[in-house]
């Protein structure tokens, strides 16, 4: 080992990137591979938003901006969030980050001491795990369950309440399951949060992106949370702007001021360039976005009677582009499945073990490919569960 990684804190939790890296060795020597696990949009960034960028250079925009990012920016995105969810945040609540991510890291360092536990939405997007152990904390998944369509259960987090719990991560609509947590579970999230005094971040970055009989509520709008809520939401997935790394948290005042100069030390401001793009996003023609989300849309309609036809069942996603599927009907753990299915059909999607799953029984697959090539990958799908199926029996 060597000197530096030696001395490796123990913050540094130890991540098991092995089976990931294994299965894009193995399809680095395919030539027939279709991508069903990633969490990037298939779609190019629209092109007014690259136009706004260009212009941006030409226009000699090269420099630092405020830590919190330009103030059209931000004046922007506070209008958006008021026109698109009710909440009411001003441009000074607000602080754009290089992506949700960036948020998430400044939330975690900002709040948590060490020992705090912070309730997280699970199975998650493990990003969240890693960002609290950072700052000494203690991640403590909160399950959701295939019967409910992966929406939370307000019982499920108030039976892991302790006295060090600090927060709750309301991730919805969730990655990887598409889960939208309806507004009665919001409401009651909000009460219990009242009541033993938590903090919550609300990571509502597929808010956007719904599908018809689900319904998103912000849980700032609700009397009482603005002061105790953080929302965070971003350009990545709506956009399709996953490169260009903007995201943004808005929370109040108080607590934007004194995390402004941590976000300084952090990275100073989002690429500039890229802040641009993002106004051009949020404030030009929204078209593009319907469009992409239609699209979504036509797959998901193509995607679930698929699956039902092969006899999987999964959880209903309410939002995002991915769906929950459980595979124990198959009579394989996920890995091997995930494994199995890419070097027999080139399909390549990942386990439910890699978004924290105790359960081997899931996988994610996500519909970012267009629907001709989704229906071969379904084809293959279909082909392998029946021959596998058939070996068990
Ligand atoms: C739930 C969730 N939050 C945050 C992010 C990070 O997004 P970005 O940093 O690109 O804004 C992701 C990305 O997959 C996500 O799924």
């Amino acid at each position: 080992m060597s000197v530096v990684a030696d001395h490796l804190t123990d913050r540094i939790i130890e991540e098991d990137g092995s089976f990931r890296s294994r299965m894009l060795k193995i399809a680095a020597t395919m030539t027939n591979v279709i991508a069903m696990g990633r969490g990037d949009p298939d779609f190019h960034t629209p092109a007014h938003i690259v136009e706004a960028a260009k212009r941006a250079i030409d226009e000699n925009q090269h420099h630092y901006t405020p830590p919190n990012g330009i103030p059209a920016l931000r004046a922007a995105i506070a209008a958006d969030l008021k026109k698109e969810y009710g909440l009411d945040y001003s441009a000074d609540e607000i602080i754009v980050t290089a992506g949700v991510q960036e948020s998430i890291a400044l939330i975690m360092l900002t709040l948590v001491k060490p020992g705090d536990e912070v309730l997280i939405t699970s199975p998650r997007f493990t990003t969240y795990d890693m960002a609290v152990s950072l700052a000494g904390g203690v991640p403590v998944p909160v399950p959701t369950f295939e019967k409910d369509d992966f929406a939370l259960d307000v019982k499920e987090i108030e039976k892991r309440i302790t006295p060090k719990t600090r927060m709750f991560v309301l991730v919805s609509p969730n990655n990887p399951t598409g889960a939208v947590t309806p507004p009665a579970a919001i409401r009651q999230i909000a009460e219990l949060a009242i009541r033993h005094d938590l903090i919550i971040v609300a990571d509502e970055i597929y808010a956007k992106i719904i599908y018809d009989g689900s319904e998103h509520l912000s849980i700032a709008t609700l009397p009482g949370m603005k002061e105790r809520t953080i929302t965070l939401n971003g350009f990545s997935k709506t956009y399709a702007m996953t490169g260009w790394r903007v995201g943004y948290l808005a929370a109040p005042l108080d607590f934007v001021t004194r995390v402004t100069e941590v976000r300084h030390m952090q990275s100073i401001n989002t690429s500039t360039i890229s802040q641009y793009a993002a106004l051009a996003a949020v404030t030009g023609p929204q078209e593009p976005i319907e469009a992409m989300i239609a699209e979504y849309t036509r797959r998901r309609a193509f995607l679930l009677p698929a699956l039902d036809k092969m006899g999987l069942s999964y959880g209903k996603p309410g939002g995002a582009f991915y769906v929950y599927i459980n595979i124990s009907s198959v009579g394989m753990p996920t890995p091997e499945f995930c494994e199995q299915l890419l070097r027999e059909t080139g399909v390549m999607l990942f386990p439910g073990t890699m978004f924290g799953d105790h359960d081997p029984n899931y996988i994610r697959l996500s519909f970012l490919q267009p629907l001709p090539i989704l229906a071969e990958a379904v084809e293959r799908m279909q082909r392998f569960i029946a021959a596998h199926r058939k070996a068990a029996a």
